[in-house]
């Protein structure tokens, strides 16, 4: 039986058992960001104070636990995973023209794009030197690959503007570059230890998950609240970014409302009656439900990779946060 309860669970409930391994995490990055220059540390200084969820590293450390770890070093390797998710939102928001993240001004919004993109650099190679510095071929080779497949995945998203050309195909292979690459290289560098099926169930794990992880999110992006997310809520809309619950929607909307998504998809800043217009013929017709419903069969499929795993505690951690993902609001 679980002990995590059949409450909404929180993220906090997962981490409770790794907060002094989070900690070191946390310690971790900024030693590996750490600079002199000035503008570098005001960044910096910038992107420690927006704390994110660290739900990355949650997984590389409950991945090790359950095969056989704590292992020491994996708070590294977890350290390095964040900081490469944090390089990527660097430039996706820049990429994005987003002014919100976690809550806070985004590096784009308060210094400026030059700084974003400078800053990406700079973070994604502070990564390559520490992953460098270990001496470990495995794990470079793990996240030097999701690392190129996460760039892939940003570009398909820039050719992704044209509704009636994106499919749920495109989608997908979108979500997976984008998103789910970089959650399956977490469980994988935390599992580099185990026996090569054990290896390959989490990595494939990460991978359903991660995409039901972007699912969700870009769901959140036409339901939530941006005090509730940290986010500005309809800028997938507002970007004129096409998601599973659009692609979903227009073979099966009316004439009225396939007009709607025109406009909004031609009006360089979309108003909010707008996207709210749009948001409501895409409920109208099952886009929220059936997005859902994916997800949570991408999460039943991630489920069911852990029972190739020996039963442990931070086994049934994993399987938690399955439930987690798919019942997150921000
Ligand atoms: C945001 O990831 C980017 C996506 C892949 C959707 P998170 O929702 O994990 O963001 P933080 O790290 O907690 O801010
Ligand atoms: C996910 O894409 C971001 C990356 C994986 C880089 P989104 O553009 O949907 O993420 P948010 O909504 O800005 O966090
Ligand atoms: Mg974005
Ligand atoms: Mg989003």
């Amino acid at each position: 039986m679980s002990s995590f309860g059949t409450t909404r669970l929180k993220l906090p409930d997962l981490q409770e058992q790794l907060q002094s391994r989070l900690d070191v995490v946390r310690e971790e990055l900024a030693r590996i960001i750490a600079a002199e220059f000035p503008v570098i540390a005001e960044v910096n200084s910038h992107l420690l104070r927006m704390q994110g969820k660290l739900f990355r590293p949650t997984m590389a450390l409950l991945a090790d636990e359950a095969t056989g770890g704590p292992t020491p070093r994996v708070e590294r390797l977890a350290a390095v995973v964040e900081l490469i998710h944090v390089a990527t939102l660097v430039h996706d928001d820049s990429v994005d023209h987003s002014v919100l993240r976690r809550g806070m001004p985004t590096i784009n919004a308060a210094f400026s794009h030059q700084v974003s993109v400078i800053m990406g650099d700079y973070l994604y190679s502070r990564a390559v030197i520490e992953l460098v510095g270990l001496e470990d071929l495995e794990p470079l080779r793990v996240l030097s690959r999701v690392t190129n497949e996460m760039t892939i995945g940003e570009m398909r998203q820039l050719l992704a503007y044209d509704p009636l050309e994106f499919t749920e195909e495109d989608y997908d292979l979108l979500i997976r570059a984008k998103t789910a690459s970089l959650l399956s290289g977490a469980c994988e560098v935390g599992a580099l230890r185990a026996a090569p099926e054990i290896r390959g169930a989490l990595r494939d794990f990460g991978m359903h998950l991660g995409m039901a992880f972007q699912i969700i999110d870009d769901l959140l992006d036409y339901t939530e609240e941006e005090a509730v997310t940290g986010k500005r809520s309809g800028s997938d809309l507002r970007e004129h970014k096409v998601t599973l619950p659009l692609i979903y929607a227009l073979p099966r909307i009316n004439a009225d409302e396939r007009a709607r998504v025109e406009v909004l998809m031609k009006a360089a800043e979309p108003t909010d009656g707008q996207i709210a217009g749009v948001v409501a013929a895409v409920t109208r017709v099952g886009g929220l439900d059936y997005a859902r419903s994916r997800a949570q069969a991408l999460g039943a499929d991630a489920e069911l990779l852990l029972e190739l795993l020996p039963p442990t505690p931070a086994r049934e951690a994993l399987s938690a946060s399955v439930s987690y993902v798919l019942e997150r609001r921000s």
